[in-house]
């Protein structure tokens, strides 16, 4: 049986031990949780404030920056207690802005590539930033990911969170619309990080919403991520062209090394040298979620890592899950612990709409009206 948080605490009320004695902190003893705690991170050049919030519940403790929604850290206990921060990031505010891979951001207007940064909507042709190569990545060049968002911490019930408030307005990154955009981060009971997403727009745009934590389970800088255990609930993928951009075919996982369908160390087959896995440097690819889109966030995807014995689980109600196997992490970024990160030291698990839906029409759109609103959740479990 794999264990949640929600069974160890309950558990260990039974019988009648403290939490401390399992090493959890005592935080999920208290009803509601902490609530979230602010303090300055930094400041950027033209002097802005950037505010670090923190939360605590249910055994999971999550820094939160207003500079890009940034996850800072994401501690969880192994099966001995013991805390480690699983999640990619800087000591400060300097390196977010100068270097960062969007580790632990919010990623909007749309999350990874549109081809040529085009695409044409109502018979409007719009050029977007672009900053991949000829494509446009992440939002562009400077994407939700580097906005300062406003922060309001609530505490709910037995739920403690933070409301994250960002309007783009019309044109922005070459987006039509203004669009008005709120993300909640909720820690429930059961120490599950939830992100609900939603928005609004003036003109009818495209969207597509996501967030980049980076996890190594093991703890960051701690090395590589290949003998962590992954599973995707889905029996096809996207192969893309050389630009990493969807060809347009929904291809089988059978018989190829993207097959995750049961749980396997990602090492296993990273090396088999498929073409798709050459191109990419090694994992990039949208996996099409086999229970397509959903009214509710549904299981899509499982991380174990056996060193730990700490697990994540992900449910999603989008139809896809880009896994994104650190490949460009080169060895010249010095993370929150002090130690570097080298290719393969981290992974993404992006819960998303298909990379370039706004070329493919054959993928579900990404299509926002106005007097519609986008909303999207994703629900993270945590285990050891
Ligand atoms: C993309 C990668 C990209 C990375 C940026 C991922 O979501 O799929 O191709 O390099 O983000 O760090």
């Amino acid at each position: 049986m794999e264990l949640n948080r929600r069974t160890v605490i309950a558990g260990a009320a039974a019988a009648g031990l403290a939490a401390t004695t399992l090493g959890t902190g005592s935080a999920e003893a208290a009803p509601g949780g902490r609530k979230p705690v602010k303090e300055l991170f930094g400041k950027l050049a033209d002097g802005t404030k950037v505010h670090r919030w923190s939360l605590e519940n249910g055994g999971t403790r999550l820094k939160v920056l207003s500079w890009g929604g940034v996850v800072q850290s994401l501690e969880l206990p192994d099966r001995h207690g013991h805390y480690a921060n699983v999640s990619l990031g800087f000591d400060n505010i300097d390196d977010y802005v100068a270097k960062t891979p969007y580790f632990g951001a919010l990623i909007g207007r749309y999350g990874n590539r549109i081809g040529k940064g085009r695409f044409t909507l109502d018979g409007t042709a719009y050029q977007l930033s672009v900053n991949d190569g000829v494509n446009s990545l992440h939002g562009g060049t400077k994407g939700f990911d580097k906005r300062v968002w406003d922060v309001e911490p609530f505490t709910k019930g037995s739920d403690v969170g933070l409301h994250l408030y960002y309007v783009s307005i019309d044109g922005e990154m070459g987006y039509p619309g203004t669009l008005r955009t709120k993300v909640t981060y909720t820690l429930t009971r059961d120490g599950d990080w939830r992100i609900d997403y939603e928005a609004t727009t003036d003109k009818a745009t495209v969207v597509n919403l996501t967030s980049h934590v980076y996890w190594n389970l093991a703890g960051e800088g701690s090395g590589s991520i290949e003998n962590h255990e992954l599973a995707i609930a889905a029996s096809r993928y996207t192969p893309t062209d050389s630009g990493l951009i969807p060809t347009g075919e929904l291809a089988k996982v059978s018989g190829t090394p993207f097959d995750f369908r049961r749980a396997k160390a990602i090492g296993r087959d990273i090396r088999a040298a498929h073409p798709q896995q050459v191109t990419a440097k090694g994992y990039d690819h949208n996996w099409v979620l086999d229970k397509g889109i959903t009214a509710r966030p549904e299981h899509v995807a499982t991380l174990r890592d056996p060193s730990s014995g700490r697990t994540l689980s992900i449910a999603s109600d989008q139809p896809g899950l880009q896994f994104y196997s650190g490949n460009f992490l080169d060895g010249t970024l010095v993370g929150t612990g002090g130690r570097v990160y080298r290719q393969g030291d981290a992974l993404c698990l992006e819960t998303q709409h298909f990379p370039d839906s706004p070329n493919q029409p054959s993928f579900p759109s990404t299509v926002l009206r106005p007097g519609r609103t986008y909303r999207t959740s994703t629900v993270h479990s945590f285990g050891s």
